[in-house]
């Protein structure tokens, strides 16, 4: 039909079953600079809803900023994982990108939340490298990626970085997973704190070249993410390069 909006339709979630290693942090932040150039849904799935407040608080106090529009919806003791990707991939084909903020322990959730994404997403912060999932979230992803291998990409994402702490040792233990790292690393910075009151780093003035550092490092981050779904913003809303849901494999 003529009329008819066309969307990128795109999922990206943010996934671990291990609370506090920055999906929310990264979510919001994602889904905040995301908006600039494309029509963007932020879903909380966690019952916390860390990214619903901070939805919440952008609207009240900083409308003038770009819009995210935002769902929440916790699928409290759901066992039903195709229910919570039925209504992901419903709600991506309503808008160009949806970000997703997923709870830590329940495993249904991540499960089908990981079968409607494009791009999954698995923070990782020092000292947990090894513990950061469950063998059901690693061999869902990858029977997902057998499966979609033209538009399904998941990558470890490693956040509050510290050099001192991270040894050759760990990173190496992470290629056995089969999940490749994504290239754009996050600091440990008070910057991503203080983002969590419904602005994104790249809102909140840099103080410190700590602060200049870390909106360097999530505007690659929203880069690199683009790269993988492989879209690229251009002037106006909504461009795709390639065809649609088109992204890299595993
Ligand atoms: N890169 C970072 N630097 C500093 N603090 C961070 C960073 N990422 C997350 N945090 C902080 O860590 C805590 C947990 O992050 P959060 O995003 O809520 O994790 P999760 O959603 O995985 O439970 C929050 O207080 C957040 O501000
Ligand atoms: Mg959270």
């Amino acid at each position: 039909m003529s009329n008819q909006k066309s969307f990128l339709s795109k999922v990206v979630a943010f996934v671990n079953q291990k609370g506090g290693v920055g999906k929310s942090t990264l979510a919001t932040n994602a889904a905040a600079i995301l908006s600039e150039s494309y029509r963007v849904v932020l879903l909380d799935t966690d019952e916390q809803g860390s990214s619903e407040l901070w939805c919440n608080a952008r609207d009240e106090d900083y409308a003038e900023n770009h819009k995210v529009r935002s769902f929440s919806k916790h699928y409290k003791k759901t066992v039903n994982a195709s229910a919570v990707t039925i209504d992901l991939e419903d709600i991506a084909s309503g808008c160009d990108i949806v970000v997703v903020d997923t709870p830590g322990r329940n495993e249904f959730v991540s499960l089908g939340v990981i079968s409607a994404a494009n791009l999954v997403i698995i923070p990782l912060t020092p000292g947990n490298y090894s513990l950061w999932s469950s063998d059901a979230t690693m061999q869902l992803i990858q029977k997902v990626a057998a499966i979609r291998s033209g538009d399904f990409a998941a990558r470890f994402l490693l956040n509050r970085r510290d050099k001192r702490r991270v040894s050759e040792e760990m990173e190496l233990a992470l290629r056995e997973y089969d999940i490749p790292l994504m290239k754009t690393t996050i600091g440990n910075r008070n910057i991503y704190e203080n983002s969590s009151s419904g602005l994104s780093v790249l809102e909140i003035g840099a103080r410190s070249a700590s602060d200049r550092e870390g909106q360097r490092e999530m505007r690659e981050l929203v880069r690199e993410i683009e790269r993988l779904l492989s879209i690229s913003r251009q002037s106006g809303k909504t461009s795709a390069k390639n065809d649609k849901k088109k992204t890299a494999t595993i």
